[in-house]
């Protein structure tokens, strides 16, 4: 895949230059890519030859026009002795630094802090030593930071709580002293200050992190390890010096001797307390008995033909046998079409098996059908499959998803239960699924999904989502690409269907043989058996990832086998931060506009943070959705901005808004 895409970018640029009829090239970065490797004794394998342009050398990679370098990897180079200063600091535009498994030493030139374009810093298992340079705190962009291995000393500064983007430090196997401070990034998912020779107690922002993050120091209590000991900060502040962060609101805050007063005065509060739960507990009841004797409300049912169970669904499939049905007018409470409230619709059980039904796709549960009834209306009917439950279980699952009402949900109008037969109708949706757009034959004049119809339509899904996790109170339980419908109430956007089904199959959950929806389940499920909000948020995270990177999750050709698509991501980002994740697709049509591979790079970290393996880590889908419309915004506004720039607009007076503004070309 990377060589693909690098052969494809190559092709590229190749036939851009044609076209342009010159060669550009960085040549201010080149000479202080030059200056680097004068500077540095290295192994034989780097020859950079300085009359090809540098975006052809070894380990560096120029963005799409060639101007500027954006990579320097150069992992396991035989590079030797300091980092020479005022060299790497030059190469502005700099995102990727990877210089890991050298045997570079002395500190790290305080002139790295002025790469502040710098995404990814790699410099892992080298011989560094001295202080971190508190410039660091510049590289504001910064998204990993892997210094482990090395031989930094001195405290781990404050400074880097800046870097709020930050999704990775890894400090480990350094000779790092003092306390830790309180850096409280949120979005950081992985931390690690193993090995160093550590002390005090580890600042509560930091705590969500295991206990191996902390393995190996001098001596660290809190959190994952056992519970610091002193009652007071040991070292007393020095006397006009700063307090290191970590200690204020650890040792400080609450660490105190009770006092007799203080005895009285949380004994008087306990009681207040527990006098109100008292009371809370009798309100509830009286609300309770009052609740009860009100009548519960329950759909309207619209009259319906009633079955006797047997061959519905061959009828539903080939609309022919309708007489084979043993028919008969028994049970007529028992098995009939119930519609919901204020979605009447002009027909009924019979007009569905008499409708000519095509099969629209096979999934875990059972069989869809797109169903086209006698006077053209189009409804989508899914023929559940193992079903658990009792008729009143599945009547109250399914009277609670009937309630369900907003835009970016698929509304459930009807629904159907014999002992032979579970059937549910839905609106249908002739745009068809996000699965098909994004996967269906790529290339033969199909369009491409562009990124901005991408993060539309994982924001309506993450509506549609928080939708139900927040007012609606129901699991999804089954968030997958091919179940995010397009068009409907959201013209923009899609809505999200085959929500709440997971209760109806019981312990027989997830099917064994929904290969298709494996990629998506969160790693608990499978223990669990049961789909929580916080195993949606997993698989809402798991399509974002399919947005991006444009890979279906169950694909077989993520490179190893067994590997499911966050793991694959993972370790494509671990090794180095590179484009080479994101779709083949979006690169060609997005790519030459910067501010997109930002709003991925964006979207990558929210849905990174949403596959965490822990539950608890991931965020709640409510805040996924305020994150991406962020994303959405900032991009917005930089458009506008954009528009707003006389230079785009030079020349373009006849253009309408469908011509996008020529790339400037410098
Ligand atoms: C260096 O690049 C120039 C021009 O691209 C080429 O003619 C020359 O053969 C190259 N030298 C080596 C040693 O590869
Ligand atoms: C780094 O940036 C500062 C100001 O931002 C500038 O004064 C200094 O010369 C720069 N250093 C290098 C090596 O570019
Ligand atoms: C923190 O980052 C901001 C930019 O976001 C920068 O202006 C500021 O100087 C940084 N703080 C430190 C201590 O370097
Ligand atoms: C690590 O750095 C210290 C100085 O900070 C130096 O004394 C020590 O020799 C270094 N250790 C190694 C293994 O390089
Ligand atoms: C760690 O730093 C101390 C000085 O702070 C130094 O004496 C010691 O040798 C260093 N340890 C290693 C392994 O370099
Ligand atoms: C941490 O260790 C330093 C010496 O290395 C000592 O001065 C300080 O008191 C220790 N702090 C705590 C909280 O133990
Ligand atoms: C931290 O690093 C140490 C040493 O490299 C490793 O053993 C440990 O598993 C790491 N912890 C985490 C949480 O990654």
């Amino acid at each position: 895949m990377g060589v693909a895409f690098r052969v494809l970018q190559v092709f590229l640029v190749v036939v851009c230059c044609l076209a342009r009829g010159f060669v550009s090239e960085p040549t201010e970065d080149k000479a202080a890519l030059l200056d680097f490797l004068g500077r540095t004794r290295h192994g034989r394998r780097i020859q950079w030859n300085s009359s090809a342009s540098p975006c052809e050398w070894r380990g560096v990679t120029c963005d799409a026009n060639r101007n500027q370098v954006v990579a320097l990897r150069l992992p396991g180079s035989g590079l030797v002795g300091p980092i020479p200063p005022n060299t790497l600091s030059r190469l502005s535009g700099l995102r990727v630094l990877s210089l890991r498994s050298n045997r570079l030493s002395g500190e790290l030139p305080a002139d790295l802090a002025n790469l502040s374009l710098l995404r990814s810093l790699y410099l892992q298992r080298n011989r560094l030593s001295g202080e971190l340079p508190a410039g660091v705190a510049r590289l504001t962009r910064m998204l990993r930071m892997d210094l482990s291995a090395n031989n930094f000393s001195g405290s781990i500064p404050f400074a880097l709580s800046n870097l709020t983007r930050l999704t990775g430090l890894f400090l480990g196997n350094n000779n790092f002293s003092g306390s830790i401070p309180s850096i409280d990034i949120p979005g950081m998912v992985e931390f690690n200050v193993s090995n160093n020779r550590l002390n005090g107690s580890i600042p509560e922002p930091l705590q969500r992190f295991p206990a191996s993050s902390f393995a190996g120091n001098l001596d660290l209590c809190g959190g994952p390890l056992p519970p610091c000991k002193n009652f007071f900060p040991s070292p007393a502040p020095s006397p006009g010096g700063e307090e290191t962060p970590a200690q204020v609101p650890a040792d400080r805050g609450k660490k105190k001797k009770l006092s007799t007063a203080s005895i009285i005065a949380i004994s008087v509060a306990c009681g207040a307390v527990l006098l109100l739960a008292l009371l809370l507990l009798l309100i509830c009841l009286v609300l309770r008995r009052r609740r009860r004797r009100e009548p519960a409300k329950s759909p309207k049912r619209a009259s319906a033909i009633p079955r006797s169970g047997g061959g519905a669904a061959e009828t539903a499939t080939t609309s022919s046998s309708k007489d084979d049905i043993g028919g008969g007018r028994a049970g007529v409470e028992k098995n009939k079409l119930v519609f919901f409230e204020n979605r009447l619709y002009g027909f009924d059980l019979e007009d569905l098996l008499r409708a000519s039904a095509e099969v629209l796709g096979k999934g875990s549960m059972g069989t869809s059908y797109k169903a086209v009834l006698e006077d053209g209306m189009t409804v989508v009917v899914k023929r559940l499959k193992d079903v658990a439950v009792s008729k009143r279980e599945y009547d109250v699952q399914m009277e609670a998803l009937g309630k369900v009402k907003n835009d970016n949900v698929v509304p459930l109008r009807a629904f159907y239960y014999s002992k032979d037969e579970k059937l549910l109708v839905y609106d249908y949706f002739p745009a068809g699924s996000l699965s098909a757009l994004l996967h269906g034959s790529r290339g033969s004049g199909r369009t491409p999904l562009d990124w901005d119809n991408r993060i539309r339509i994982a924001l309506a899904a993450g509506r549609g989502l928080a939708y139900l996790h927040t007012v609606a109170k129901v699991v999804h339980g089954n968030v997958k690409a091919s179940n995010v419908l397009l068009g409907g109430g959201d013209p923009d956007g899609g809505a999200v269907s085959d929500y709440g089904l997971a209760p109806l199959f019981g312990t027989a959950w997830p099917p064994t043989r929904a290969a298709a929806a494996a990629g998506y389940k969160a790693p608990e499920v499978a223990e669990t058996r049961r789909p929580t909000f916080k195993s949606d948020v997993y698989s809402f995270g798991v399509l974002l990832l399919e947005l991006l990177t444009g890979k279906a999750p169950n694909q077989a050709s993520l490179g190893e086998e067994g590997i499911d698509l966050p793991r694959w991501v993972q370790s494509v980002v671990r090794e180095e931060w590179t484009a080479e994740v994101f779709d083949v697709e979006l690169m060609r049509y997005d790519n030459n506009n910067g501010d997109k591979e930002e709003e991925m790079v964006q979207v990558l970290q929210v849905a990174m943070a949403c596959v965490q393996t822990v539950p608890d880590s991931r965020p709640d889908i409510q805040d996924v959705v305020r994150m991406l419309q962020e994303v959405l915004n900032r991009g917005a506004t930089a458009a506008a901005a954009e528009e707003d720039d006389p230079s785009s607009k030079a020349g373009g007076a006849s253009g309408g808004p469908s011509t996008p503004p020529a790339a400037a070309t410098p």
